[in-house]
């Protein structure tokens, strides 16, 4: 098990660089296969995730080359052998290699996937999509077999706006014959990448990043050369940070417009935030106004940075609340976080925080990876240290943590037993 020990009170400063988004990354990995030939994809976040997506493509004879931040991915010889349930269930988005296999070989057979316990996660929409395409699925014991003599183009409309879904099934069509719609299709970012990937090797997809999306399918997807976008939700968390700590802390290679949610309710509630061309500055306060926020599909306030949040709404004077709307789980760091001294009431899928409270150290637990980063938050601003266990959880999705954070000043060790 790993755990992070944290020294907290530390005032932060310096420059924190943001990676490549891992909700791009994971599903790029997957969508590369669906080339005849090679895939080129720089800025891949050095994450868990990542590595779990290389093993699978191990798996498929799939040819990987993989050096700082880039990975060289080369179909050729590959074959469609069985994914271990063990590597299916190391991550969500295994389940991408659905929608690219079955596009590529009219095929796949998929162990349920795993990834972090917020909610049921069903992926009855990533099916649907699947058996309007001309696919019929069957499900044995804890594995999806998906399977069509022909996929062909269909008018699909999604009951949720679900980026996995969209993703899944813009994948799939990509090699479909003929014309795909997807209707109130999901509009986040990383569809955008993943859609603009598919476009550069041959594909013929246009609307992403709005709710309707056209694909014409193609038989042969050829070679291209992409980089992942910044990560969104790494870099939310970071400007958190930045919020509750920085002396200043400078956030670089961003996309601001993708934290446009964040950084309008930063600025309600009073924040030193400056916004520039690829970066965030900010400086910590502390008088912070409490909030209401209410997690929504993009280009709403994002789930993914819920729980990160909620640290900084304990330090707001007065009373804030958090509805989440996507997960009907992703309350978990709660009890963690009033353990460290915070003011938190859950009713129903709303969080009534109390604030300002003084943090103190103590013993908590990373139960998913956002509640992870809410958990180190918590901890850099607490007056004694923190262990976190079940670390591996935030290794999962933030890269090179340890580091970027000990270069702007933080107390933070990394322990394995
Ligand atoms: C993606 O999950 C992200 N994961 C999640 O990030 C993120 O929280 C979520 O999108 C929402 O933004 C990856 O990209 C790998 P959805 P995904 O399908 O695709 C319901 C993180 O912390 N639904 O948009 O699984 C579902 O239950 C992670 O980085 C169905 O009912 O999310 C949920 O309530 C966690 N049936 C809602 O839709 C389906 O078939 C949105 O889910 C699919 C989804």
């Amino acid at each position: 098990m790993k755990i992070l020990k944290i020294h907290g009170a530390e005032k932060l400063e310096g420059t924190i660089r943001i990676s490549g988004a891992k909700n791009a990354a994971v599903a790029l990995i997957p969508a590369a296969i669906l080339s005849d030939d090679t895939a080129t994809i720089c800025n891949v976040p050095e994450i868990t995730d990542i590595d779990a997506l290389c093993n699978i493509l191990d798996l498929l004879n799939v040819k990987v080359k993989r050096a700082t931040e880039s990975i060289v991915i080369d179909t050729k010889g590959m074959q469609n052998n069985e994914i271990s349930e063990a590597l299916a269930k190391k991550l969500r988005a295994s389940y991408y290699f659905m929608g690219a296999l079955l596009g590529k070989y009219k095929k796949a057979e998929m162990y349920f996937p795993g990834g972090c316990s917020i909610g049921s996660r069903p992926i009855d929409l990533h099916l649907k999509g699947f058996e309007a395409l001309g696919a019929t699925v069957k499900q044995e014991k804890n594995k999806y077999i998906v399977e069509a003599k022909e996929l062909k183009g269909a008018n699909i409309y999604l009951d949720i706006a679900s980026v996995g879904a969209t993703i899944n099934i813009m994948l799939a069509a990509t090699k479909a014959k003929g014309k795909t719609i997807i209707d109130n299709a999901a509009k986040e970012p990383e569809i955008v990448n993943v859609a603009t990937f598919l476009n550069n090797m041959g594909a013929k997809i246009s609307g992403a990043g709005t709710s309707t999306i056209k694909i014409i399918g193609q038989e042969h997807l050829h070679s291209c050369f992409h980089e992942v976008i910044p990560d969104r939700i790494e870099a939310g968390t970071y400007i958190i940070l930045g919020s509750l700590l920085g002396n200043p802390i400078k956030i670089d290679n961003i996309i601001p417009e993708h934290l446009d949610a964040l950084i309008s309710k930063l600025k309600e509630m009073g924040s030193n935030i400056e916004v520039g061309q690829d970066y965030v500055v900010i400086n910590s306060k502390d008088d912070y106004k409490p909030t209401i926020i209410n997690t929504a599909v993009y280009p709403g306030f994002p789930t993914d940075l819920q729980q990160p949040f909620t640290v900084l709404l304990t330090q707001a004077n007065g009373q804030s609340k958090v509805t989440e709307t996507i997960w009907e789980n992703r309350f978990m760091h709660v009890p963690y976080l009033n353990n460290l001294g915070a003011d938190i009431t859950i009713k129903g899928q709303t969080a009534t925080i109390r604030g300002k409270t003084k943090l103190k150290g103590g013993e908590v637990v990373a139960t998913d990876l956002r509640a992870g980063a809410a958990m180190v938050l918590a901890a850099l601003i607490s007056q004694e240290t923190t262990t976190i266990t079940n670390a591996e959880h935030i290794l999962r999705g933030y890269e090179g943590i340890v580091d970027k954070l000990e270069a702007v000043g933080a107390k933070i060790e990394l322990i394995e037993i």
